[in-house]
């Protein structure tokens, strides 16, 4: 018989070694590559001390080729749940120091477990991702498990917040689960995602890339809109995990937590008044027009370097969150083109899915033209925007600072497609198209036929801006609600976000719709 004191040693070893993962060595390996080990990135990721670890003694399957001396409890990922800022969360950390934290049958299924619970008590799942792709010795074992991974991740979207932090590598299929997910976070320098590495694509295309600039941090957050945050390192990586959070709900069936601010609602912001140029060409920042807006000038901005003509990302109003949509027109003017669609649509469905308001702020002269836009598709990726505005429900809320043109009028969350309160700074133009291109095309034969054309093009284009270039014609038919001075925004955005707090709007029932991918 196998007295206590026995059981109590087996016990203490058998954590002792799952705490140690790979060992000494490995862990001392993972360090001079600036790198933090699996549980010590859970440290800085949870509160302090609530981390409850589960599957600590789980081992990969037996018999599996060449790895039966070497089996080390936990198998290459630390899973369980704690909190941030006291809300519950599930998490899995990869530990590199174990099989280079390739994903075994059993590690998959320590994973699905945590999403499943996760799923099942409504609560965010995040996933630090640090790992040397499917367990080459366990076959397609380890391909089911990423497939079950990938499913669980489906089902979970739009139900609870799932985030991914890459922090080493991620390669292969093994980068479609973090695709899924809400945010993806990457560290600088030390980590890396694509689907095949720089040797195969020498191989297959004879282009000579590094791991770097085939799939580091900079090109996935600012070339191919993969990633939405770059770290310098990991501490900054995990807080900003953390800061995503708190804009969101535990799931789709709550809502965000309000946030104490000492900002006051009622604050008038006078700069604004003075922030748009007089001339329309003239570009200004719409950013120091969002700092100046929300709560304590704090807005967490995603995927600032791509599709950069747009901006996304979430702050506060009046303690509300928010998520935040708005033109930059000093890039590309602020026209939508294929990315900045393809990027605005999702960040909407995000927030439609996790009750987050929306703030859409406008200048927009149009959609790109182009040959280039047009083959590429700008009518698919164009129309995703549209659907995504048109179908969201929660409290949408619009200002239109100078240009709304065109179609583009029409998707950024007008009227129309249910925006809630709509409203324009007296500088707002609504119309068709730009002034000039207007006068152009409807006075074309009059133009011709002046002796000066220039004189009289001038007398037009004055006219034209006089009748049309103003929000009043909008505001006539309602299309605007209110016409505000630019320093007022804050307090009416706040007015407008508390009025709707408890909106109810319902889609047609169905099974989904078919959005434009
Ligand atoms: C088993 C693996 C492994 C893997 C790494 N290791 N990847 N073991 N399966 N996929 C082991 C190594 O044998 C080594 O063991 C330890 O992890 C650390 O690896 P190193 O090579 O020493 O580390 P490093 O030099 O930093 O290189 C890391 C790496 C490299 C770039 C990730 O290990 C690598 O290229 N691994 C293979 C990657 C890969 O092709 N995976 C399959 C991708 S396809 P020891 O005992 O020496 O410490 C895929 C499909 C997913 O994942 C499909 C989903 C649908």
């Amino acid at each position: 018989m196998v007295g206590r004191d026995a059981r109590m040693a087996r016990l203490r070893a058998l954590r002792e070694q799952s705490l140690i993962g790979g060992g000494p060595e490995r862990i001392e390996r993972q360090h001079a590559q600036g790198k933090l080990t699996a549980r010590e990135r859970l440290e800085l990721l949870l509160d302090p001390g609530s981390l409850i670890e589960l599957d600590a003694f789980v081992l990969h399957r037996a018999g599996e080729f060449g790895l039966d001396e070497r089996r080390i409890p936990g198998d290459g990922v630390v899973t369980g749940h704690g909190t941030i800022d006291g809300r519950l969360v599930f998490v899995f950390s990869q530990d590199f120091t174990v099989f280079g934290g390739s994903l075994s049958e059993a590690h998959a299924e320590k994973i699905c477990k945590v999403m499943d619970l996760a799923t099942r008590t409504g609560a965010p799942i995040i996933g630090l991702n640090d790992s040397g792709g499917a367990r080459i010795q366990e076959g397609v074992a380890s391909l089911g498990g990423y497939a079950e991974i990938f499913l669980r991740n489906t089902l979970a979207s739009g139900v609870v917040p799932q985030l991914s932090v890459i922090m080493g590598p991620c390669a292969g299929g093994a980068v479609y689960s973090p695709a899924i997910t809400d945010v993806t976070i990457m560290v600088q320098g030390t980590s890396y995602m694509f689907v095949t590495g720089p040797d195969v694509v020498r191989a297959v295309t004879h282009e000579q890339v590094d791991r770097e600039r085939l799939g580091g941090a900079t090109t996935h957050t600012e070339t191919s809109g993969v990633a939405h945050l770059a770290a310098p390192d990991e501490a900054t990586a995990l807080d900003l995990a953390r800061q995503v959070l708190g804009f969101l709900p535990q799931n789709n069936l709550g809502t965000p937590p309000r946030r104490a601010t000492s900002d006051p609602s009622d604050r008038r912001e006078p700069s604004l008044d003075l922030i748009v140029p007089d001339e329309p060409t003239r570009a200004y920042d719409m950013k120091a027009v969002i700092h100046a807006i929300v709560d304590d000038r704090a807005f967490l901005e995603l995927q600032p370097a791509w599709a950069a003509n747009i901006i996304t990302g979430f702050a506060h109003l009046g303690g509300w969150s928010v998520g935040i949509v708005a033109q930059q027109p000093t890039v590309l003017a602020g026209a939508l083109d294929i990315d900045a669609s393809v990027k605005a649509a999702r960040f909407v469905r995000f927030c439609d899915a996790f009750n987050v308001p929306i703030v859409t702020l406008v200048d927009v002269p149009g959609f790109l033209p182009g040959v280039a836009q047009e083959h590429g598709g700008i009518i698919r990726h164009g129309a995703k925007l549209l659907y995504a505005y048109c179908e969201a429900t929660v409290p949408k809320v619009t200002v239109i600072t100078r240009k709304a043109y065109g179609g583009a009028y029409d998707v950024m969350s007008s009227k129309h497609i249910r925006g809630d309160v709509n409203l324009a700074w007296p500088t707002a133009e609504i119309a068709v198209m730009g002034v000039e291109g207007a006068v152009n095309i409807i006075f074309r034969d009059r133009i011709a036929r002046a002796a000066d054309q220039d004189a009289e093009r001038a007398i037009l284009v004055r006219e034209y801006e006089e009748r049309f270039a103003h929000p009043y014609v909008a505001a006539a038919r309602g299309y605007v609600d209110d016409v505000i001075e630019p320093s007022e925004t804050r307090p009416r955005l706040i007015r407008s976000i508390e009025m709707l707090a408890g909106k109810r709007e319902r889609n047609p029932a169905r099974k989904h719709g078919n959005i434009p991918l």
